[in-house]
Order: C-alpha cells, then structure tokens, then sequence
C-alpha cells in the first residue's frame, strides 16, 4: 500500500482590478452572460465565457426549467456551445461568475461537480490545461491552472480501453 497525495495551488487576487486586461474583458464577457441568465426559481445568475485557441470567445448561462434538472449550468451551455460552434478548438480559459437577486455575491463562485467532470473531458481531449477564473460579483478573485487541479481522478472512459 501506498499513499497518494494530491496538491492543488490556486492564485488568489484582490479583485478584477488586479488581472489582466485580457482576464478583466474574458470576466466582463462572464458578467455580461449572467446578466442574460434564464434564472427565475434559483433567482442565482450566473455567466461563463470561454476564451478559445483561435481568439473566439462563447458565452454561456444558467438556463433554468419548472421540471428542475432539466435546467443545465452556465459552463456547461458555454462549454457545448463552443464545441457546437468551434469543433476541435481547444479551450484556453474560462471565466465564471455569479450574481444573486437576492443578495451581493462577494466571492468567488466555483463549478458544480457535473461541470468539472464536463470542463475536464475537454482539457483531456484537447491535452492543453484550461485556465478558470472565479469571480464574483465583488470581492476576491482565484485562478486555477488547470481543470485537473479542481477534479483529481475524474472519470475517462477513454482509459478504461488501454
Ligand atoms: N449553477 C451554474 O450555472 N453553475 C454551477 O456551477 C453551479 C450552479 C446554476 C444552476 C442553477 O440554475 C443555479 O445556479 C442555482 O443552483
């Protein structure tokens, strides 16, 4: 037996003013998607833009239903939409954030699980990282490298074949 560690480093900044310029626009691409988010039962918007390898950038946003899990999450709307749109394009960063009718979202606002496992088949086909910056609607601001960093042994199929 042996054990296995796993490390995860994330950066954390102050706020937007603090990334770079092409990090502050691919954020505001995010904030402009929330604010388009179909979001009436959770009344929680949230927004994700994709930076592509070409220089495309999609949008994507929370799309909610009155049958409940028939509503899909922001990343993933954008994550299927760019691979609908820009097949065999690899993902160079997304960027997510949140608002809330209800109150002011002043951290930042990490994928669900099914996003992650969704966000790392793609980085794992395209064998280049996605970087992810989480934003919310004030307040601190984490990047993280990589999709793996956030979902250690994620499940791939393509594995189980060697
Ligand atoms: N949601 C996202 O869009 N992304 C996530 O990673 C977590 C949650 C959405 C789903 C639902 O419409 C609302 O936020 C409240 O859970």
């Amino acid at each position: 037996m042996k054990k296995i560690e796993f490390n995860t480093t994330f950066s954390e900044y102050n706020s937007t003013e603090e990334l770079t310029q092409d990090d502050k626009e691919l954020v505001q691409r995010a904030r402009e998607a929330a604010n388009v988010a179909y979001a009436p039962y959770s009344n929680f918007h949230v927004g994700a833009a994709i930076l592509l390898e070409n220089g495309e950038v999609v949008i994507g946003s929370n799309q909610e239903n009155a049958a409940y899990p028939s509503g899909l999450c922001a990343e993933r709307v954008a994550i299927f939409s760019a691979s609908t749109q820009f097949p065999g394009v690899a993902v160079k960063t997304l960027a997510i954030t949140a608002k809330s009718g209800n109150f002011i979202i002043d951290a930042p606002i990490p994928p669900c699980g099914s996003c992650r496992q969704v966000l790392s088949e793609y980085e794992h086909m395209y064998k280049k990282p996605i970087r992810i910056i989480l934003s919310g609607e004030t307040g601190k601001v984490l990047i993280i490298d990589k999709v793996e960093d956030i979902l250690p042994l994620s499940f791939k199929s393509g594995d189980l074949k060697k």
